[in-house]
C-alpha cells in the first residue's frame, strides 16, 4: 500500500502518523496556571532533543485554534514538570486528558497528590516513579495549525529509589506506559538485548 499524503485530509494523515510512530513515550506534564492551580495532561508526541543541556520537547497541538493550557502555562509560568507514568497509572493519566476548563485542576479532580518541585514552581505528581523539573526554554511553532513544540531544560531528575542503580534508571522495573494509535496504550513486551554493533561483526537479532 502506497499512500500519497496529498490525497488525504488532516485527520487521515494524523491517523497514519499515530499508527506509524509507535510506541510513543508519554510526558505527563504538570504546570501552574496564573491562579496557581496545577494543570496536568498527557502528551505522547514527545522526546528529548539534546543531552547537554538536557532538553525535552513536547508537541502541544491546539484545540479549536486555541493554545492548550499546558503550552500557555509553561510559557507564561516559565517552567513545567514531565512526570513519567508506570502502567498502574493509566487510569488517572488517561482521565487527565479530558477537556477540563482552564481554571479546573486535573490533579485535584483526580485526587492526585503533588509535591513541590525544588528548582521550578510547577509541582510534580507524587506517585509518578520518575519526574523531570524543566525550565521553559522556548516554543517553536509548526504547521498550518501552529502546533507548539514546547522545549524545556531539565534541572532536576526525581527517580524512585528502587529504580536507580549505578547512575542509571532501571527502565524495565519502571514499567513505563506507552501510547499506540487510537485509544490504545502499551506496556513493555519482550526485552531484546544486543551487543554493540560493529561493521565487521554483524549480529542477527
Ligand atoms: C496518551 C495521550 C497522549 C496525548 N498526546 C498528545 C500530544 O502529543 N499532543 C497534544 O496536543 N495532545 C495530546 N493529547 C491530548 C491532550 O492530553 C489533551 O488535549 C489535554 O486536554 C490537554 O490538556 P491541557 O489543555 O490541560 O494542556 C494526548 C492525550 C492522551 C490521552
Amino acid at each position: 500500500m502506497i499512500i500519497d499524503v496529498a490525497a488525504l485530509d488532516r485527520d487521515e494523515v494524523y491517523k497514519l502518523l499515530v499508527g506509524a510512530v509507535v510506541p510513543r513515550p508519554i510526558a505527563w506534564v504538570t504546570t501552574l496556571n496564573a491562579l496557581g492551580r496545577v494543570n496536568a495532561a498527557p502528551f505522547s508526541c514527545y522526546t528529548f532533543v539534546s543531552s547537554a543541556p538536557p532538553l525535552l520537547a513536547v508537541s502541544v497541538g491546539r484545540l479549536r485554534g486555541e493554545l492548550k493550557d499546558t503550552a500557555r502555562n509553561a510559557r507564561e509560568g516559565g517552567d513545567f514538570v514531565v512526570n513519567v507514568a508506570d502502567a498502574s497509572l493509566v487510569g488517572p493519566l488517561h482521565q487527565s486528558s479530558a477537556e477540563y476548563a482552564a481554571d479546573v485542576s486535573e490533579v485535584e479532580m483526580l485526587g492526585l497528590e503533588t509535591i513541590p518541585s525544588i528548582a521550578v514552581r510547577a509541582p510534580r505528581i507524587a506517585i509518578a516513579p520518575v519526574a523531570m523539573e524543566c525550565r521553559y526554554d522556548r516554543i517553536i511553532e509548526f504547521g498550518a495549525q501552529r502546533s507548539q513544540l514546547l522545549i524545556g531544560e531539565v534541572l532536576r531528575f526525581h527517580v524512585r529509589d528502587d529504580l536507580y542503580r549505578d547512575g542509571k534508571i532501571d527502565s524495565v522495573a519502571l514499567s513505563p506506559l506507552g501510547r499506540l494509535g487510537g485509544p490504545r496504550y502499551t506496556t513493555l513486551g519482550k526485552i531484546i538485548t544486543m551487543p554493540p554493533a560493529s561493521p565487521g561483526n554483524p549480529v542477527n537479532g
